[in-house]
């Protein structure tokens, strides 16, 4: 994110327009953080994580009175034009506030999940996997060192994006993710063929989902199913949204950021900036929001294939 946002303030400061940033977003529109920036404000941060601006969820934007708050401290700050960066939510409250307000806004894909329609890749999430895989190839060491099967939780609350080059890159046995629902019985029979196969060593990749304690389930009835199997459980949890953003990342936030800038002077409004096929898009708030990024079956079969 402080990648987009350094984009973000260097593209304003290039074409001579005033920038703030406002902290902790619609929280921080509400009571009025706001703090002036410029092109030294941003320097030193392309290669940091987390974000500068800092960030939370607000309850009172979702009121009509806390928009009319926020208005009034855009007005008083003379801002004329918005870029959130953000998700579904984010891009729901800026699609209402412009209804009521008429503030344009553009948006920048922005979640590790990478579930939103509209990119082929969101900020963070290219950071958020190779973290997670460098996890799961330390994870294999002890997996095959002891004979072990371990169950590795990954993130992705809705979506399968983080799982599937974890478990492809990571020589994953099986993945499981809220798009397909693999069921139980289906992971116990995979496991129990592999290890009549003489396998020894297992790694199982498992989305988060919306079930919390999913991953500890299934290893339990792993476990019941085929004692011999030395089955554990791994949650790599929050390490995936930190850390130094790779290369990929960098630049792809780097690009968004300049065009949400571009995107707001040439008139755009209620718009998400990514970019597919490699070039910029610029896709409706409304379709980001209701549209479903579909994950490719073609994934599925490869992991199928490949840890034959
Ligand atoms: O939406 C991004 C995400 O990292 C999900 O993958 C995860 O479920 C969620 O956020 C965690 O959110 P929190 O830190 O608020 O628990």
């Amino acid at each position: 994110m402080n990648a987009c946002i350094r984009a973000v303030v260097r593209t304003a400061v290039y074409h001579g327009i005033e920038v703030y940033g406002i902290m902790r977003g619609y929280s921080g529109m509400i009571k009025g953080e706001f703090v002036k920036l410029d092109s030294a404000s941003v320097a030193n941060t392309v290669q940091r994580g987390g974000t500068i601006l800092k960030s939370a969820r607000s309850q009172k934007f979702m009121t009509k009175e806390g928009r009319q708050q926020a208005f009034d401290q855009l007005v008083n700050h003379g801002i004329e034009g918005l870029v959130a960066i953000g998700g579904n939510g984010t891009f729901t409250g800026a699609t209402i506030f412009e209804r009521e307000f008429g503030i344009p806004t553009v948006g920048a894909p922005g979640t590790i999940d990478n579930d939103l329609f509209g990119t082929d890749y969101t900020i963070g999430y290219d950071t958020a996997v190779n973290t997670a895989l460098e996890a799961i190839d330390k994870i294999r060491d002890t997996a095959d060192s002891h004979d072990r099967c371990f169950f590795i939780e990954v993130m992705g609350r809705d979506s399968g994006y983080i799982a599937i080059p974890c478990a492809i890159g990571g020589g994953a046995e099986i993945v499981m993710v809220p798009e397909t629902q693999m069921s139980e019985e289906a992971v116990i029979e995979t496991l129990r063929n592999s290890w009549r196969r003489s396998k020894t060593s297992f790694i199982v990749v498992v989305a988060e989902g919306e079930k919390e304690g999913n991953v500890t389930h299934v290893a339990a009835r792993v476990k019941e199913a085929i004692p011999e199997l030395d089955a554990r459980v791994t949650i790599i949890g929050h390490v995936q949204r930190g850390g130094a953003p790779t290369a990929s990342d960098r630049l792809l936030a780097s690009q968004i950021g300049i065009a949400a800038v571009e995107g707001l002077m040439n008139g755009m409004r209620n718009v998400m900036a990514g970019i597919i096929d490699r070039k910029l898009v610029y896709t409706p708030f409304e379709d980001t929001i209701y549209k479903k990024k579909m994950l490719s079956q073609s994934f599925m079969r490869m992991v199928e294939i490949l840890s034959v």
